[in-house]
């Protein structure tokens, strides 16, 4: 791998999972990381992905530098701006002096929820993979969030392993106080469609269609209860609409609790976290034996040493 932005560049899952469940039975195997340097940029808060990266890149020997840019330093993204206002330094010379700094550029951003061009653009990310000269990996872009799918991945091969049949996979909608991208369930379901081993099934309320190059080839339902039938994992998230863009609607009826989960085939429960208790799913799912959440979480881990392991190995 060149970088690490989506999907599509990962040539072989089957063989980027197994690497990331070698490295969950060998965290320290190999050091491609060995007197080389990952630098992360958070433009927006994390606990899950900056730790498990910081982690993973120790884990794999690189030196590790992250830096928090919300708040701090402004970096210009258009072209032809005429920089005047707050921002500091245009990303040309920021990713061409930080190529110089590190082996691994790593990069965390947030979508405005505001322009739906500008954030379908994924202006972040590209620019640093156009103007950096080192292999980039996203840690959440406006619109996927790659490692977390990978992490996802991981865990659903791990849990499908006793079922007779195809497992059913459904991505349900759930209630959220706040508008949230839309990235993890883009990613969720373009991994899932491109890895080919499950019956992906989306859920979502009317006027939340997730865009038709991420649901494209999954099965779309408006009834949460018709969908959830059956299903060997529910994978609950909330995401903002697309059509409407950013808006978020109050539909509390859309939790994930006992009585949804008991329509199921003894479904697993997913969620990427962090989660709101008994807003998107009740405790007694969240706490119950069939939730994954912690495990997900943990996966993460493995999923990041197998892609700095393919980016700065050229997997
Ligand atoms: N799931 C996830 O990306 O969590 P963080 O926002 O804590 O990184």
């Amino acid at each position: 791998m060149k970088s690490f932005v989506s999907v599509h560049d990962a040539p072989d899952i089957p063989a980027l999972l197994h690497r990331a469940q070698h490295y969950k039975q060998h965290p320290f195997t190999t050091q491609p990381g060995h007197q080389k340097t990952l630098i992360n940029l958070f433009f927006n808060p994390s606990l899950r992905t900056r730790l498990s990266t910081e982690k993973a890149g120790h884990q794999l020997g690189f030196q590790v530098i992250t830096m928090d840019m919300a708040g701090g330093w402004q970096l210009e993204f258009e072209d032809g701006a005429v920089m005047n206002l707050d921002k500091a330094e245009h990303v040309r010379e920021a990713a061409g002096v930080l190529s110089q700094y590190c082996d691994v550029l790593a990069v965390r951003a947030f979508p405005s929820l505001t322009d739906r061009e500008a954030d379908y653009a994924d202006r972040i990310i590209n620019a640093f993979r156009e103007y950096a000269t080192v292999p980039v990996v996203s840690l959440e872009s406006a619109i996927r969030h790659p490692l977390q799918s990978l992490a996802d991945c991981m865990t659903i091969a791990q849990h499908s392993q006793h079922l007779r049949t195809r497992p059913k996979v459904v991505l349900t909608w759930a209630p959220h106080p706040r508008r949230l991208p839309q990235a993890v369930a883009n990613s969720f379901a373009e991994w899932m469609l491109a890895w080919g081993e499950v019956d992906l099934v989306i859920a979502n309320p009317e006027g939340f269609d997730l865009a038709e190059e991420f649901r494209a080839g999954a099965q779309v339902q408006h009834n949460q209860r018709e969908a959830l039938r059956d299903a060997d994992f529910v994978y609950t998230k909330n995401w903002s609409s697309y059509d409407d863009y950013g808006a978020t609607a109050d539909l509390s009826d859309w939790i994930v609790d006992e009585e949804k989960m008991a329509l199921t085939n003894n479904a697993y429960f997913m969620h990427c976290l962090p989660v709101r208790r008994n807003v998107v799913v009740s405790d007694g799912v969240l706490d119950g034996g069939r939730s994954l959440v912690l495990e997900q979480a943990g996966n993460r881990v493995w999923a990041a040493q197998a892609v700095l392991e393919g980016v700065i190995c050229d997997m």
